[in-house]
This record gives C-alpha cells, structure tokens and sequence, in this order.
C-alpha cells in the first residue's frame, strides 16, 4: 500500500529531513520503493528514487540535502510495473516539468500509457503513478491551467486514488482524492499533504480532511478546496486534532485489530479491481489451469484459506485441488510430483518459513510455484513464477483477518476465472455485501459475548464451504480469547465430541444457506443434551427455531454468504479478547510472521 506526502513553504528551506520523517511515519504502510522530489526558486526539480528502505534510499541518495519550497515524497508498493528505479515514484512529465506520486491503483493504467505514447509524450515507467502525471500533462498541453487539467485527469483515471503533483515555475502543489485516504494540514509558514494523519501530526495538528472529488490546491500559507464534478469553491475550516500520535495510527479504533476488521470492504475492493486487470494473474490463472495435480499449500489462517478455496475451485471450476498445510505436504505430496505439478502458495507475510521449505522442496522436485501473498518484495514474490496481490497494506494486528477475507476472495476470484465466467461484478458485490455484513452482525455479537466471556472450552462447527470458516473462527478465538475452541466438520461432532457436552456447553454452528437441514439436525444433538447452540447463518425461521441465538447474515449467494460468516467470528473473538482482559492486537506467545522451524 503507497503512501504520499507533499509540503509547500513560504522560504526555499532545507526540506529533505521532513520528507525523510514523513517516509518514516509512512513506512508502516508497507512499500518496496522511497523516491522524493523538490521545486528550487529556479524552476529546477530535484528527483531521487530507487528500490529499498526509507533510511537506507534516503542515506544513498542523500535525501537530506535536498532543498526547495515545496517537496514530495513517496513510498511505493508495487502493483503496476516491477520495484525498480525506473518505477519509483515520484515521475516526471514528458519535459521534465511537472512532477507527481500517487497512492492506489489505476485500473486503466496500460490503456492510458498506449494512449500518451500515441500522443507523443515520453512515457518512462510502467508505473500507474507516471499515468497520474501524464493525464494532467495531456490537458496542460490543450491549454488549460493546472486546475482544470487535473479536474479533466480526473475523468480519465479510474480506479481508487490520490495523487500529489506541482508544476515547475509555480507555488503551489496539488493534490486530489478518489477513494485513497488523503488529509491536509496548515502550520505556520506551510501547507501539507499526506495519505494518512500520522505523518502530518509531526509537524501540525490544524487539520482538513478531504472527500473523495476534491481538488486540493496548496498555497505556502493557506489550502483551498474545488469540487472536480463543477469546479465550484468549497469551504472547509482546519480543525484541531486532540487525539495521540497512536491513536491515529489505529485510524480512530482502539485496536489495530478492529481497524483492519473494518477495512475489509475497501481491501477487497482495491484486490478486485487490480487483480481484474493483471496480466500476471492471467498468466497465473492459465498456469494453473494447466496442472496435472493443483495443490494449495499455506499454513494457519492461509491454510484455511486454502482449503475454502479447494472447495470453490471443485465446486465453481470443476478442477479437483488438493489443499495441505505446508510442512505435511513434504511428507505427504512432495515426494510424488513433479514438473508437471503446480502448486499455489498462500501466505500474508511470504516469510514463514514453513511455507520457505516446503517451496524449496517443491523446486527440487521441478513443480511450478505460484504465489498468493500480501508483502510484495518478500521470499514468496520473489521465488514464485506469477504470484497474486493481496494489496490488503500493513496487517498489524496479529490475528489476520483481512489479508484472509482477501484471500478466500481471490480464490472466488480464481475459480471463477478459471471456469471462464465474469468476474467484474465481484469489486460492486462483495464490498457493498461486506459493509452492509458488518452493520448487521455488530449489535447481534453484542448480545452473545456475555454468554461467552467465561467460557473456556468451546466448539467452532461448519459444513462444505462452512468449514473452513468453522476452522478459521475456532483459530481466532483461540489466538486471542486464550479459550480452547475446537473447529471441525459438523458431521464429525456426534463421532466423539458430542460426548463432552454438558448443560450451557457453547457449540458455534456456521450454515450456508443450502446446508440449513443438515446444521439443524446437529444443532439439535447438541441441544437435547443441553448444548447452547449459537448459529451463524442466513435469516431462517428453521434456524430461528430450533437454535437458542441466531446471528443473522443478508441474505446472498452461497458461495459469497460462506466467506462473509468469517465476520462475525472475527467480530466475537475480539470483542471477547477484550471482556476477558487481553490485548487482541498482540497475543502472548504468537508472532505474525513465524521464520522459525
Ligand atoms: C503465524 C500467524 C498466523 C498466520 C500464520 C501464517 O502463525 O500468527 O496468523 O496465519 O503465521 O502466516 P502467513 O504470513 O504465511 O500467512
């Protein structure tokens, strides 16, 4: 996930070390690349960029020399055009006078580039950031004054982005916002811009924030507002920010967890709209497509993950996957296959070791390896043939959960695709569906926690596409409540478990809409011998009747029902975290991202 900062100044100062600050504050976003860039009095511009760490690029390059009365800076994270030199950000236009960053994705990206060149202008990168500059640069040549040739830009950019950008020879920069964060501040002598709070709060706490169709313009002294659809002024005051430097990293929730609980709808979105257009995951479609034996091979929440998505890939495609944990497919698979064999690795981080050595062998035995991750320059893209973005950015919290929801929608994604059917409704319908998931379940979950709280042993239960989903809440509210809660197949239940239940004995049932029959026949073993049956599932009066709480879903198709109900198991295990007393962002003993054996 990118992230920008600009800032303009009254005097021409040393404006490297803020820039490097800046980076610092946005580095937690997740990035491959760091490039800024400063306007002198003489019209010049200062660009440096390359692949690599903020201290490390800023101490190569010397970033902090660089001086000027207004800077921007970037941290990329690659999604168009490999991290390299040429595709850090910021950009130049064709004469080398204009210069802007962007932050999110343009989804038009390689149709716009054919058209610039076409037009005669020099296009350098693949990156859709230098798209961004080139789109202003197309209505400057027309004539029009920088204003309206970003508002035209505006038009011809789709996706969800902000971009920062200043001519040569003016005072200003500006900047505008389409479903990217971007937030302004106004300090004594200077304006800024950044795409999150935290690296503004440094420097001033007078705060604008922005909505998405608005233009900012930043003068040295003052920030003033056009809405792109008329150009009309608007007005909006600075406010005063109170809060601290940590609770605005957590974006105004009291945990990290919860944030990213919240940020799924905008994720997937973000995932959808990329993954539509990639040409790499076209490939990466085709690869697997070819396979004599297909596996999915992750470990914790991204085995869980793999095993949803086995399920959508017989169910949807039609093609027989073979989900594993990856240190039990070295001894269980590993042995037999061979070139022919594709193996998809899933993993947030693309450092756990588990899933290094299991790829290492998988090399060994000549099997092609694919990638699905979050951490774009991590082990996994590098050593994977094709690999597919999760672009979910920075997942503090511990427990995943929105680099899982991404996950079992890419696998959706995927066997969509590979079953030949349309895949461009899923960015409108999955996080509209998602939001409004949300609304829903928050004051159902509520009204379950207290019979939960002092609960320690419990059962997490699902069936078909609801398995997984038993497997992954079970994991999360072990993770974090410190609880012992078992996930598995519903029908195994009355094969042993059943003889542990007692009076109050908490049993979760997760029920997709077709298997209401089913769950209802283990929900009443479970309640004749005086189980508390809790059902998450579509709002039935069969489920209503025969379950004590029904938390309810909206109602859907089964396939994007099954991966929603990891919501309110993700809601309840952090809501019980905290009425049990623990810190559901860092859980005793647990590491995110485990490179031991
Ligand atoms: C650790 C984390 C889990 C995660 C697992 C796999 O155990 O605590 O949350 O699911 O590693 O991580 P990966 O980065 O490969 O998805």
């Amino acid at each position: 996930m990118c992230g920008i900062f600009g800032i303009v100044t009254e005097e021409e100062q040393a404006l490297g070390p803020i820039l490097i600050e800046a980076g610092r504050w946005l580095s937690y976003r997740g990035y491959d690349t760091v490039g800024c860039a400063t306007f002198h009095k003489d019209q010049t511009i200062d660009l440096r960029k390359d692949v690599g760490k903020i201290d490390e690029v800023a101490s190569r390059l010397n970033f902090a020399e660089m001086t000027g009365s207004r800077g921007v800076l970037q941290l990329r994270w690659a999604t168009f055009g490999v991290p390299s030199q040429v595709n850090a950000q910021p950009h130049l236009d064709s004469d080398g006078d204009m210069v802007g960053a962007h932050n999110g994705n343009v989804v038009n990206n390689l149709e716009l580039r054919q058209q610039f060149i076409q037009e005669g202008m020099t296009v350098r990168s693949m990156n859709d950031g230098e798209t961004c500059v080139h789109a202003v640069e197309r209505y400057v040549h027309r004539g029009y004054d920088t204003l309206q040739a970003i508002r035209c830009a505006y038009q011809d950019l789709e996706g969800d982005y902000a971009f920062v950008i200043g001519r040569a020879g003016e005072r200003e920069l500006y900047a505008i916002k389409k479903g990217s964060g971007l937030v302004a501040g106004v300090g004594e002598g200077f304006t800024c811009i950044s795409s999150d709070l935290p690296s503004i709060l440094p420097l001033t706490r007078q705060i604008i924030r922005i909505n998405d169709g608005e233009i900012v313009t930043l003068h040295p002294n003052r920030i003033e507002l056009h809405r792109v659809s008329d150009g009309e002024r608007i007005e909006r005051l600075p406010q005063t920010i109170t809060e601290s430097m940590e609770s605005a990293q957590k974006g105004g929730y009291p945990h990290f967890m919860l944030k990213e609980i919240h940020e799924q709808p905008t994720v997937a979105g973000e995932m959808l709209r990329l993954i539509e257009k990639s040409d790499d995951v076209k490939q990466l479609v085709e690869r697997m497509a070819s396979a004599r034996h297909l596996y999915l091979i992750g470990c914790g929440t991204s085995y869980h993950a793999c095993l949803l998505g086995s399920i959508y890939m017989a169910q949807i495609a039609g093609i027989p996957a073979i989900p594993v944990l990856a240190p039990q497919f070295i001894a269980q698979y590993a042995p037999a296959v061979g070139p022919e064999d594709v193996g998809l690795f899933v993993s947030q981080s693309g450092e756990t070791k588990d899933v290094l050595n299991a790829i290492h062998v998988a090399q060994q035995r000549g099997m092609r390896v694919l990638g699905m991750v979050n951490v774009i320059g991590s082990t996994l893209t590098q050593v994977s043939e094709h690999y597919l973005p999760l672009a979910c950015g920075y997942e503090i919290s511990v427990p995943a959960t929105k680099t899982f929801t991404n996950q079992a929608i890419a696998f959706l994604f995927l066997a969509l695709r590979l079953a030949h059917r349309p895949t461009q409704q899923l960015s409108e319908q999955i996080p509209a569906l998602m939001k409004l998931t949300l609304e829903q379940i928050s004051p159902q979950i509520q009204q379950i926690e207290p019979l939960l709280i002092a609960q320690n042993d419990l059962y997490c239960l699902g069936y078909g596409l609801t398995y997984p989903i038993a497997l992954e809440g079970a994991l999360k509210l072990k993770e974090i409540t410190y609880a012992h809660c078992e996930g598995m197949l519903s029908t195994e239940f009355k094969h042993g478990p059943l003889s542990a239940v007692y009076d109050d004995f908490p049993v979760i049932f997760v029920c997709a809409p077709q298997d209401i029959p089913l769950i209802v026949s283990g929900v009443n073993e479970v309640v004749c011998r005086g189980g508390r049956a809790i059902v998450i599932g579509p709002d039935d009066h069969r489920l209503r009747i025969n379950a004590h709480h029904l938390i309810t879903l909206p109602q859907m198709e089964a396939e994007i029902s099954a991966l929603l109900s990891v919501l309110p198991l993700q809601l309840l295990s952090y809501h019980l975290s905290l009425a049990r007393g623990f810190d559901p962002d860092f859980p005793r003993n647990l590491s995110k991202t485990l490179t031991v054996d």
